[in-house]
């Protein structure tokens, strides 16, 4: 039954395909001089090129036609509102509330949410100026030079981003650390390099109870209190979570806590008190730019007709490669090396919220949902990942990321950084045809028998889909449109699918697992009873050799 009506929700998409098949892109710019003009957005400085997609009008109706069927404007309206779009934890997902201006209201059960909203923007932006102008003091008197992170997925990923995106609007005194690993090397490196009396610790941590933070949290505090005694702890530290009373429990004073709400899920946490370091590193102006970035994106998405709407686009042109074409991964590759973070960021923001196998009402998924999403800064990549992209047998859809110009970086070097982005759209679309290869080789005087020996490999299909965000520079509120760009194709997709987006039961059996074996792994002695044999072997093995 649920195949049938799969297959019924997909039908006209896979109809329209089929007969748009046989129209390579350079086709359809050939057939359509005006392809770019139709197939770009502009919002502000900053423009979404959808052209180099496998798509024409007929394609593009199907997926609006999909998107009404499956109430995307009715769910859309439903999460800006405090409905519960997360029913497995019976939660809203306002993570827009966090960037909406004075003024606004957003009401959860029956109660506006915005007073705190804004009363703990405040707060933050409070201590962040305290420390960014001196007064707020290390233990011994001296001011603060070096903010650590620590924290994980959500509670890393999205500051650790931003941060080197906006290091170009950093305090000159501040240097922003991260560290997220419960691999001992990441806090021990990083330690190595600072003076406990100029250094803050921000323990970040929606839940205060991962394994990861809280292990490098201790061991953090143990750092400091050894280096200049207990006393001076309170000083040196400060948290942001929604837990509390757990945070009081580990010894972090009250004035240095940072709540936010159950209803903003980690990896859409960026915007709320997890975003402290970034606040200290560029200050509450720039922050309030990053979340007007984030808010006018909320707005675009809120109040522009499907057919015009980017996050929309994204999304359903995402759908149409996941559920017609079958492409299985989805490449952002920014032109932009300060967004190096930006792909694993999205990796968390897609993958933790589309990777789904049940719909919204627990049945089984009888379709494809979230691709695996990667990437890389370019130039790099190109000299890495992009001859499969070229020539593999895997098609790629590839968002490139790029800004018109430099934020404070060299211009010559940046135009170089343009003309490659560009063109490896175009070479991606193009492609280059076995009769080019002959002329090109032909004209350099190659003889025909070596000619024969490599045109085949020298041939390009082309016909490989791309979008490009070119933007004017990578600023906070771009930052912030970027994100909540992809925020919204995520949930275009999920509400493509039926899935919950909000969820990510997928990572509780490892984590589950890893606290049964940690015990098992700390002593030599503890019984293998009961567990399968490939970890009862690797835990042998590991005891053989270290020697216990
Ligand atoms: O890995 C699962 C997860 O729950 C993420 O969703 C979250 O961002 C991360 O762990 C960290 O959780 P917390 O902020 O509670 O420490």
């Amino acid at each position: 039954m649920a195949q049938d009506k799969q297959d019924t929700k997909f039908a006209g998409l896979r109809a329209a395909v089929e007969r748009s098949k046989g129209r390579t892109l350079k086709d359809l710019f050939a057939a359509d001089p005006e392809r770019f003009d139709r197939y770009h957005v502009a919002l502000g400085d900053v423009v979404f090129d959808y052209s180099k997609h496998r798509v024409d009008e007929d394609v593009l109706h199907a997926l609006f036609d999909l998107a009404r069927a499956q109430k995307l404007e009715e769910k859309r309206d439903r999460m800006f509102t405090g409905g519960v779009v997360n029913p497995t934890e019976s939660r809203a997902a306002l993570h827009t509330a966090l960037r909406a201006p004075q003024g606004a209201s957003v009401t959860v059960d029956g109660q506006d949410v915005m007073p705190e909203v804004l009363s703990v923007r405040a707060k933050v932006a409070a201590f962040a100026r305290g420390v960014r102008d001196g007064s707020i003091k290390g233990a011994t008197g001296r001011e603060l030079t070096d903010v650590v992170n620590i924290g994980i997925g959500g509670s890393d990923l999205g500051p650790a981003m931003a941060a080197r995106a906006l290091a170009p609007f950093g305090h000159p005194r501040i240097r922003t650390h991260f560290v997220s690993n419960v691999d001992g090397a990441d806090i021990g490196d990083t330690l190595k390099g600072l003076d406990p009396a100029t250094t803050l610790f921000i323990v970040a941590s929606k839940t205060f109870t991962t394994q990861e933070t809280m292990t490098n949290a201790r061991s953090a505090r143990d750092w400091l209190a050894g280096k200049l005694g207990d006393d001076a702890v309170p000083h040196h530290f400060a948290a942001v979570s929604t837990a509390l009373d757990l945070v009081g429990k580990f010894g972090i004073s009250e004035d240095r806590v940072f709540g936010f709400k159950d209803w903003v899920g980690g990896r859409y946490s960026v915007w709320s008190s997890i975003g402290l370091s970034v606040v200290i590193q560029i200050g509450p102006e720039h922050f309030a730019d990053f979340l007007a970035g984030g808010h006018e994106v909320d707005t675009h998405f809120r109040q522009t007709p499907l057919e015009s709407n980017i996050p929309v686009l994204m999304g359903l042109i995402g759908v149409l490669y996941r559920n017609a074409w079958s492409f299985a991964t989805q490449a952002v590759i920014p032109y932009d090396q300060r967004l190096g973070r930006f792909p694993a960021y999205l990796q968390q923001l897609d993958m933790e919220s589309n990777g789904k196998h049940v719909h919204v009402d627990g049945t089984r998924v009888q379709e494809a949902t979230g691709p695996v999403v990667w990437g890389e800064p370019g130039t790099n990549g190109q000299h890495a990942f992009f001859q499969l992209l070229h020539q593999g047998t895997e098609v790629v859809p590839i968002d490139f990321l790029v800004a018109a110009e430099p934020t404070d970086a060299d211009l010559h070097h940046h135009e170089l950084l343009v003309a490659n982005c560009f063109a490896q759209s175009q070479a991606l679309m193009v492609g280059r045809s076995e009769a080019e290869v002959e002329a090109v080789m032909t004209k350099a005087g190659a003889k025909p028998e070596a000619i024969a020996a490599v045109k085949a490999h020298k041939q390009f299909d082309g016909n490989r889909p791309t979008s490009t965000f070119l933007y004017r520079k990578l600023d906070p509120k771009m930052l912030g449109r970027l994100i909540a760009f992809y925020e919204h194709r995520v949930f275009t997709m999920a509400a493509i699918w039926d899935t919950n987006p909000f969820d990510q039961w997928g990572v509780e059996l490892g984590k589950e697992l890893a606290n049964k074996l940690a015990p098992i792994v700390s002593d030599a002695a503890a019984s293998l009873d009961g567990l399968d044999g490939s970890t009862a072997g690797l835990v042998e093995h590991r005891r053989a050799l270290i020697g216990t």
